[in-house]
C-alpha cells in the first residue's frame, strides 16, 4: 500500500521527496535567521488554503499583525481573507510566565511549571486543530521552547511528550528551529532532530553565485529523497527550486 502524501507547496520540491510530505508526519525546517523558514511555511500553508484545507499557524516569536504585513509585502497575499473564511487560524503562543520567582526555589516546582506550560500549549493547539478540522499545522518557531528548558532530562521528556501529542493530531506539521553553531547541532535542543520524521535545512551563502540559497533534505522517513544540495530562489511566490539535473 502506498503512503498518502500531501504537497509541500514549494515549487519543484515534491518530486524530490517522493511526491510530497507523508501524511501525519512532522517535518523540521532548520536554518539561520533570514534563510527562508517562515516563507517555506507560508508556501506550505497556502498550498492547503488554496485547496480549501483548514490550517493552523502557531507563532511564538512574531506578532500575527507583523507576519501578515510581511506576507502582504513579499507575496502580495492577504492572510486575513483566509482567517475570515475560517480556513486559517493564527495563534500567538508566547511562553509568558506569570508566576512569582519564589517558586524557583524548588527544582520540583520548576518541573511542574514547565510540564504545565507544555501541557497547556499542546491543549491549545489540539483545540484549534479540532475546531476547524485542520489538515496542516505550522509552529514557527520551536526555539523558544527548546531554550526555555535548561535541564537536559526535563527538556528531553518535555519535547518527546510534545512531539508525541502532535503525532496524534492526524495533520502534517512543520516546525521551525535554528541550528546551534556552538554545539554543531541542527537544533538548539539537539533533541528534536531525532524525534521528527523529516528534516530540511535551509542555508544562505552570499558568496556563491549559483548556490546562494540552498535546501538540503537531511531526513524524510518513508520517502526516497534526493541527497544533493538543492539551490532555490525566493520570489514573490515564495520559494522556488532552481531546476537541476538531479
Ligand atoms: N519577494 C521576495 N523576493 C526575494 N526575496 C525575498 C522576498 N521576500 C522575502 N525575501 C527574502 O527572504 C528573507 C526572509 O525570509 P524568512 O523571513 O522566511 O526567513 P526566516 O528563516 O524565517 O528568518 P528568521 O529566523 O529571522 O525568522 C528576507 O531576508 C529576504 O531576503
Ligand atoms: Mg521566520
Amino acid at each position: 500500500m502506498s503512503i498518502q502524501r500531501i504537497s509541500s507547496g514549494i515549487k519543484g520540491l515534491d518530486e524530490k521527496i517522493g511526491g510530497g510530505f507523508p501524511k501525519n508526519s512532522i517535518i523540521l525546517i532548520t536554518g539561520n535567521p533570514g534563510t527562508g523558514k517562515t516563507i517555506f511555511c507560508i508556501n506550505f500553508l497556502l498550498e492547503g488554503l488554496k485547496n480549501n484545507e483548514s490550517c493552523i499557524l502557531v507563532l511564538t516569536e512574531q506578532r500575527s499583525e507583523d507576519l501578515k504585513v510581511d506576507v502582504l509585502e513579499s507575496m502580495n497575499i492577504n492572510l486575513e481573507e483566509f482567517e475570515q473564511k475560517r480556513l486559517l487560524k493564527i495563534l500567538e503562543l508566547e511562553p509568558e510566565l506569570s508566576f512569582s520567582p519564589k517558586v524557583f526555589e524548588s527544582e520540583k516546582e520548576i518541573g511542574k511549571i514547565i510540564k504545565f506550560y507544555i501541557f497547556n500549549l499542546v491543549e491549545k493547539i489540539e483545540k484549534a486543530v479540532r475546531e476547524i478540522n485542520a489538515k496542516r499545522l505550522v509552529i514557527d518557531s520551536i526555539s523558544i521552547l527548546e531554550s526555555f528548558i535548561k535541564d537536559e532530562y526535563l527538556r528531553r521528556t518535555a519535547l518527546t511528550f510534545f512531539i508525541k501529542r502532535l503525532k496524534n493530531l492526524g495533520v502534517v506539521t512543520l516546525i521551525t528551529s535554528s541550528p546551534s553553531e556552538r554545539f554543531k547541532r541542527l537544533t538548539i535542543s539537539g533533541i528534536l532532530e531525532f524525534l521528527v520524521d523529516g528534516i530540511i535545512k535551509l542555508e544562505y551563502n552570499p558568496k556563491s553565485k549559483e548556490f546562494k540559497r540552498t535546501l538540503t533534505i537531511l531526513k524524510m522517513r518513508r520517502s526516497k529523497h534526493v541527497e544533493f544540495v538543492l539551490p532555490f530562489h525566493i520570489t514573490n511566490e515564495g520559494i522556488k527550486l532552481i531546476e537541476t539535473s538531479f
